[in-house]
């Protein structure tokens, strides 16, 4: 989603800046931008597309300045367009805004009727001539800022620029996400730790409603009520390297490979192998809480979501209590009927998802524990949450997740590994429970070694103009994550069903056009497994299937025969060989594949 830079120091902002927007492309953003304060003016450059095409249009444009702010831009109000691209300037104010200023359309308004002209459709050109409106009658910038903010209902995190004040930006943050880092005589200011990597080890994060005011040797932080406020420290864990390609052809490749090593870490030092149980230093909750959970609710969007899906398939089991899956856009609007005894666990790759934010202020306000499951440390969620359990999975540049899924389940088993051993699972149980998880880097190097062989079967899938992914039990869930990593990146209509379903409807869709991934793994399913698959050739759909068990096919099906693992991790091989396909196809039609159309990488809107 929309990225945001900022620089002022002693070089030239420019090339800052763009390096920056550059390292925040994987978000997903279709128009970008910069302005520089040159003595007394600021300079704006805009473009849609790519930060390579802004690049190309500044090579006959001069930015001298040394202070400036960048923006890649996600249309919300407004079409992409040059006119729609921040920065946005309005009288002296210059902005570039993430968020939504929900009631923006009433202050439009008022300031047209006060003669104010705008040029573009958005929101944030309207904060931006609020904000002069407001300087016009107020000489301090930080005060002027703070009347204008004071107006506003939505989500902001924005960077300023006052023409007249050459030597300062401005900078304020509600419910999305900005961290201002000072390295010797430069403070740079990013809504993301990869555009920070290699300028600086640490960054205060702002939180909501503060503003601070950054200057070249210093920054400082106040309240919208006016007064300084405690800064709390991110150490920023991204490095040049880590945000790298490493050799691989695209950051989604990379991932899918890397994922033996980002289980590896999400497992490291969490295995109490002699008392069959898991260490998870920051639940924060007692043994004693723990003991009295009654049930557990899993929340998230998209992939996190299936994660969850997947974890209650094998948690519920051993845990034995009830789990409940929510996506989170629905629940934090839902009436939910809680007794007080629920866990509750959250689970963002990004901690920085807008919709499973509401849910955990939604079950905070309820006086139900949460719990995160997240990949970025120090983002909005890992630090609103009562305690959690950190992926360590390493950047996920991609737009589609794939290594933060397999560590997303991981971590959720460790978790219910820790409360069933609370419960009724036995040491033997446990320790054996624990060395599935630990065997999972080495199987999953396993499914990794057939991406040929999948690379061929995705070639031939790639033509076809309907797809549907069909598996029973825990192989359910995740034909969910398999289809949705195929619609996002092969944009091929396709959906999932539990294959007992499809005499129930769906069933109506199978004919020769249609090619269906058919999940057959052993378990005790499998011989249902083998009537659905008998239904879906009698209507002579195509087939690709993964199993793990033997299956009889003619030569018209493709067959890829995955590795026999374990109960918790065959969703897991299964999601990974789904990961490769999706990759594959995507390739094969040569699509954007880290940047899919339509997408961003963290949705910090509704
Ligand atoms: C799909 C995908 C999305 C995210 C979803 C939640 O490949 O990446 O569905 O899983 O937007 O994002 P996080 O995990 O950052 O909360």
């Amino acid at each position: 989603m929309c990225g945001i830079i900022g620089y002022i120091g002693t070089k030239r902002a420019r090339d800052i800046l763009l390096t920056g927007l550059k390292r925040m492309e994987y978000r997903g953003y279709d128009s970008a931008g910069i302005a520089t304060i040159e003595e007394d003016k600021v300079v704006s450059t805009r473009s849609v597309g790519n930060v390579s095409g802004l690049v190309e249009i500044l090579k006959s444009k001069t930015h001298k300045g040394m202070a400036g702010i960048g923006h890649t831009r996600w249309a919300t109000h407004g079409a992409p367009s040059e006119a729609n691209a921040h920065p946005h300037t309005s009288g002296k104010v210059t902005l570039v805004h993430n968020g939504i200023f929900e009631n923006y359309q009433e202050y439009k308004t008022a300031l047209e009727q006060a003669g104010r002209k705008f040029h573009s459709q958005t929101d944030s050109e309207v904060l931006a001539a609020l904000i002069d409106f407001e300087y016009e009658n107020e000489i301090n910038p930080r005060i002027a800022i703070t009347n204008a903010l004071k107006k506003v209902r939505g989500t902001f995190g924005l960077a300023i620029l006052f023409e007249d004040q050459p030597d300062m930006i401005a900078v304020a943050r509600r419910s999305s996400p900005l961290l201002i880092a000072k390295n010797g005589s430069a403070v740079f200011i990013a809504s993301d730790q990869y555009a920070l990597a290699g300028h600086a080890s640490n960054a205060t994060v702002l939180q909501d409603d503060e503003i601070a005011i950054c200057r070249a040797d210093n920054f400082e932080v106040f309240s919208m009520n006016d007064y300084p406020v405690g800064k709390e420290i991110l150490k920023i864990t991204a490095s040049e390297e880590s945000i790298g390609k490493d050799g691989y052809e695209h950051f989604m490749q990379k991932e899918i490979f890397e994922q033996p090593q980002s289980i590896q870490r999400t497992l490291s030092g969490r295995i109490n192998k002699p008392l069959g149980t898991s260490q998870l230093g920051g639940i924060n909750l007692t043994p004693k809480q723990l003991r009295g959970v009654k049930s557990m609710i899993f929340v998230g969007c998209g992939t996190a979501y299936y994660a969850g899906l997947l974890a209650k398939y094998l948690l519920e089991p051993i845990v034995k209590i009830p789990i409940s899956v929510e996506v989170a856009s629905e629940f934090r609007y839902r009436s939910v009927a809680l007794n007080g005894n629920e866990l509750s666990v959250v689970i963002s790759q990004s901690g920085e998802t807008a919709d499973t934010i509401a849910c955990v202020e939604e079950l905070q306000l309820k006086g139900i524990p949460v719990l995160g499951v997240v990949n970025v440390v120090g983002s909005s969620i890992a630090r609103l949450v009562d305690g959690g359990i950190y992926l360590h999975a390493g950047p996920e540049i991609s737009v589609a997740s794939t290594k933060a899924f397999s560590s997303q389940v991981t971590a959720l088993l460790l978790l219910g590994i820790y409360l069933a051993r609370q419960r009724d699972l036995n040491l033997g149980d446990g320790q054996e429970l624990l060395e599935q998880l630990e065997a999972l880097p080495k199987i999953i190097e396993e499914v990794l070694k057939i991406e040929k062989e999948i690379k061929v079967a995705a070639r031939k899938f790639a033509k076809l103009p309907h797809l549907m992914a069909l598996g029973r039990d825990l192989l359910y869930p995740v034909s969910l994550e398999i289809v949705l990593k195929i619609k996002e990146l092969t944009y091929i209509p396709a959906s999932a069903y539990p294959a007992g379903e499809m005499k129930h409807g769906p069933n109506a869709l199978l004919s020769p056009e249609m090619g269906v991934i058919y999940l057959h793994g052993e378990g005790p399913l499998s011989e249902k497994s083998v009537s659905n698959l008998a239904e879906v050739r009698a209507r002579k759909a195509q087939l690709l299937i993964f199993t793990d068990t033997e299956i009889d096919a003619s030569k018209d099906e493709i067959v890829i025969k995955l590795p026999k693992s374990s109960h918790f991790a065959q969703g897991i091989i299964f999601t990974v060989a789904g990961q490769l396909l999706a990759y594959h196809m995507a390739i094969a039609l040569d699509r954007n594949v880290d940047k899919p159309r339509n997408l961003a990488k963290s949705v910090t809107v509704e």
